[in-house]
């Protein structure tokens, strides 16, 4: 019988409070030229026919939105909504074990504020995965990165040619990612992304290049920068 390609899974954390940027709503939630900016990340997935399934995580008082989000916007890849954590890693651990993959599939990680990624980007990144079992988002600095110490003075320049920006999708064969999460809980180790969890174990993702408009809204500026990169997008094909 002939090898079944690996399933490509995409867990899409977006359980995060972000109340700071939109009152009394969540940052994933709030519309961007009318649609909320949870909808256009996944549709980014629901275009990209390298991916066969996405499970997001959002917080418990937005299971039901969320759930109405998805056959509204007829999301048929998103199979699982599901209660995020108290931190982004927790939110992708509780949806990680949900997921029925064998240990060759792929599973990628991509935050639900960055609406912009392209869905070339998501299948560079899943080839690049397949060769090397772990790539990674990235983009170069533009600005000249210091270090400081105390805050106040600068200690030294950093070499920006050695330096990236990273973003997601991060991805990654099954087996590797539940491997680096079951070593992750058992140091009780936390960190921002998964590509730390997995360099814990021993494996060193491929850089991908990413692109300077896959932006994480976080801040109002984000917001309004995403306007405008939604505007000058538009036309172009998702
Ligand atoms: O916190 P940060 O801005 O890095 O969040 C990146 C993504 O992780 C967001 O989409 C956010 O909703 C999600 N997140 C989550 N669960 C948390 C915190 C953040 O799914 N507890």
């Amino acid at each position: 019988m002939p090898a079944r390609r690996p399933k490509v899974f995409a867990i899409v954390p977006a359980a995060g409070s972000g109340l700071r940027l939109g009152g009394a709503t969540r940052k994933q939630f709030l519309l961007l030229r009318s649609k909320p900016i949870i909808v256009h990340t996944l549709q980014r997935f629901e275009h990209c026919s390298d991916v066969d399934e996405v499970a997001v995580a959002v917080p418990v008082s937005a299971i039901v939105d969320m759930e109405s989000i998805v056959s509204r916007y007829r999301l048929h890849k998103v199979s699982k909504v599901i209660v995020g954590g108290d931190q982004r890693q927790d939110s992708v651990a509780l949806v990680l074990k949900t997921l029925r993959a064998r240990p060759s599939d792929i599973i990628m990680v991509h935050d639900g504020v960055r609406p912009f990624i392209e869905p070339k980007k998501i299948a560079q990144s899943i080839a690049a995965c397949k060769e090397h079992g772990a790539a990674v988002l990235a983009v170069q600095p533009k600005d000249t990165i210091r270090r400081s110490r105390g805050g106040r003075f600068f200690d030294e320049t950093l070499d920006r040619s050695a330096l990236w920006m990273v973003q997601t999708p991060q991805t990654f064969r099954a087996d590797i990612l539940q491997k680096a999460f079951r070593q992750a809980a058992k140091d009780r180790f936390y960190s921002t992304d998964e590509a730390a969890l997995v360099e814990r174990i021993g494996v060193r993702p491929r850089i991908v290049e990413g692109s300077y408009d896959n932006i994480k809204i976080t801040t109002k500026e984000d917001l309004d920068l995403a306007e405008l990169i939604h505007e000058r997008l538009l036309g172009r094909p998702e």
